[in-house]
Formats: C-alpha cells, structure tokens, sequence
C-alpha cells in the first residue's frame, strides 16, 4: 500500500459520504434530509442556493476558466485556494468535483474539513490509504480523469506535524490523485505545501456580482425589498456572499418588505441614520450634553459601543475633518476597540470616545489656524 506506483482497483474508495460528518457533508445531509421531507423550504438559503456547476458562481471568472482548462486537458495540479469566508472557495471545489466525476463524484473524492479529525494519524492512515489506490472507473480505461481528489478544508485549523506528514504523501501519490488545500489564511499553510500547489487567491466578490446573485435568489424567493434595502443589504455582507443570503433570509422571515431600517435591525448594526446624529452631537454639542444626548440614544437602540465605534468609523469618510485630526481620531478608535475587546467598560469608554471627537475638533481648529496664520504670513 506504501507504494506510489500501486494502481490497484479500489471499487470501495472511502468515500466522503460514508466517513465524514464535516461541514460540506452536513449540508449534504440537510438537503437529504430536506429531499426526503419533499420541501426545500427547510433548508438554509446558503444551501439552497449553493452553486452545482462553474457557471452558477458569479465571481473568479479567471479562476474557474483556468480551472476548466486544466480539467479539459486532463493537466489538473494540486491546488490551494486560499481567501476571506463566503467567497466561494468549498463551492468551486465540489462544482469542480461534479464537473470531473459527474454524478459519481461522492466515490472519488475524499472532503476532510475542520469538523473532521485531521491529526497526523488521519494523515498517515485515512488520506494515505485513500491516495494509494486507485478508482477502476475513474482510470483512463474507464473514461475518467485517471485520479481521484482529496479536498483538505479549512486547511489553516491543521498542525503544522499534520501538514508536514502530508508533504510526502503530495509527491508520492500524484499519479493517484490531486489535493486541493482549502484554507482562510494562506500564511498559516506550510511553505512546503504552498510550494507543491498552484496557489488561486479568492477575493471578497464585488458588491454588483453579490446583487447578482441576490437578484436571483430574490425573485426565486418572491422576497420584497426596497432599494435601500438592497443597498444597506450589499454594504454590510462586504463581498461575504454566505454573510449576505443569511442577512436577506433572517430580513425575509422577519419582515414582509425589506427596507434599510429592517436590514439594520436584523443584522444588530447601527442605523447609518443614528451614527449620522450620534457623530453631530458629539462634534456641536457641550461635553455633558452630548453624552447626554449619545447615551439616550445608545439605550433606546439597543446599541454596543463597539458596534457604535465601527460605524463611526465607517462614517468617518462622509465627515470633512482634516488630516491631523482624522489622523488622531483614527488612532483614538482603534484604542476604544481594543480596550473594549480586551473588557474596558463602556461607560469608560464612551467618555474617551467623547473626548477623543473633542479633541480632534481643537486639533482641527488649531491646523486651520495655522494654515490661515501661514496665509496672512505670505502676504
Ligand atoms: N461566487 C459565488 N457565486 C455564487 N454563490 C456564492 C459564491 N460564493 C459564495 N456563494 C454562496 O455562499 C455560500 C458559501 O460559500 P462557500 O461555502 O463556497 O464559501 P467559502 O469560500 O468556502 O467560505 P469559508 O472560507 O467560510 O469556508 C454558498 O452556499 C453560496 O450560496
Ligand atoms: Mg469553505
């Protein structure tokens, strides 16, 4: 079995189906389970509308044609797919598998994710024994690739002992089949495994490819939303396709029509509006007043200061402030953040947070001052 060169018939490849109880597999659970119901109401939208082939995903143009080419040509490398959550990485994997294997895939596809245990043993036994051996039926006599697949999900949550184990076996086992390393963050993947795989960067979708597949998703649905909506809905999934469909279908069940205010709410995050008002009493107003004035209305949304910080800071680009002072409030933002991460308290920090927009205001007035002292001075 430790030969590479084995090519012996393996009619009962493990499969993913019979071993695993990973993420991937739930799902084909979920939609099993929701099948044997008769209603694809039950599932998740995220299942639900997960891409089958390469064409239903609507980003990575470039990655999916090159992919595409190297499955026609039969030249398929090891892969490592790499990038932030929602972006599409496990769908174009099992796409790519269905595209390979047709409807047989589950056969000739080992999937281990997080939820799976991936210690050195599985290395050395499970991922082995399924890259030693061959699928009568997926050989080049049999019409298939000649070469099953073994997908490592979230790859990162790996020992580094675990991914040593696997670098061997990545060379001994090519003619075998090809691994396709699926991971969050790149860095945290050995560099001899990198070095062993074609590297593809998924990148957070653009907001008009997430609208898309809203778009699609909406109409299916017969989902009602207004046109804020839809744009609050785009903003806050920041190219998380998965963030997205989880937001429209919590709106959906709690709201007949979709508007900005009922994707706020749903999401927890701060009303533009409220940041908007928050911001210009804490900038026109006295000290005691404006606290007065922020905190009434913190209480009355239901609102977290770390939530608040984060709009602020978002809002900050609408805000015409000067360099200094952005500079300064910048700085101040991220210190109130990292204080109330690590269990500052908010009434603590509501008050620096105050002070720090006070501040920035006198630094503002000072640069203007300046400018102003310099101009009278050329003249
Ligand atoms: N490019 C895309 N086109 C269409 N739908 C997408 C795309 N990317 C993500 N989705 C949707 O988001 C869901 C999650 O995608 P997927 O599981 O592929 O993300 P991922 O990149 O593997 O994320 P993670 O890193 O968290 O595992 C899918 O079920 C699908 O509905
Ligand atoms: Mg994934």
């Amino acid at each position: 079995m430790s030969n590479g060169d084995t090519e012996m018939a393996d009619a009962n490849a493990v499969s993913s189906s019979s071993k695993g109880k990973g993420k991937g597999k739930a799902s084909d659970i979920a939609v099993a389970q929701a099948n044997a119901a008769g209603d694809e109401d039950l599932l998740p939208w995220v299942e639900k509308y997960r891409p089958v082939t390469l064409d239903d995903l609507v980003s990575h143009r470039d990655i999916t044609t090159t992919v595409e080419s190297f499955i026609e040509k039969n030249r398929l490398p090891h892969l490592l797919f790499y990038g932030p959550p929602g972006t599409g990485k496990t769908s174009t994997i099992l796409a790519m598998a269905r595209k390979i294997y047709g409807d047989n895939w589950r056969n000739n596809v080992l999937e281990l994710n997080a939820s799976d245990e991936r210690g050195i043993e599985v290395v050395r036994e499970q991922v082995k024994s399924f890259a030693s051996t061959r699928n009568v039926f997926s050989g080049n006599a049999g019409g298939g690739p000649g070469f099953k697949l073994i997908v490592l999900d979230e790859a990162d949550a790996m020992t580094a002992a675990a991914q040593g184990a696997l670098r061997r076996v990545i060379e001994q086992y090519t003619r075998n089949v090809r691994f396709c390393i699926i991971c969050n963050y790149v860095n945290k993947i050995i560099q001899a495994i990198q070095s062993r795989c074609t590297r593809f960067r998924f990148n957070p979708l653009e907001l008009d490819q997430v609208e898309e597949r809203l778009d699609h998703v909406i109409e299916n649905e017969g989902a009602h939303i207004t046109q804020d909506g839809k744009e609050a809905l785009l903003k806050l999934s920041k190219g998380d396709m998965r963030r997205a469909l989880n937001v429209l279908q919590a709106c959906h069940a709690a709201y007949p029509s979709i508007d900005s205010t009922a994707v706020y709410n749903c999401t927890g995050s701060p009303h533009p509006d409220d940041i908007r008002a928050m911001v210009q009493s804490m900038m026109n107003d006295e000290f005691t007043t404006a606290y007065n004035t922020v905190s009434a209305l913190k209480a009355q949304k239901g609102m977290a200061l770390a939530d608040m910080v984060s709009g602020i800071y978002e809002f900050l680009d609408e805000v015409k402030v000067g360099r200094e002072a952005r500079v300064y409030l910048l700085d101040q933002l991220g210190g109130i953040e990292h204080r109330l991460s690590t269990g500052g308290a908010e009434k603590v920090q509501l008050t620096a947070l105050l002070g720090a927009v006070k501040m920035s205001l006198e630094l503002a007035a000072k640069a203007q001052g300046q400018a102003k002292a310099k101009g009278n001075g050329a003249k």
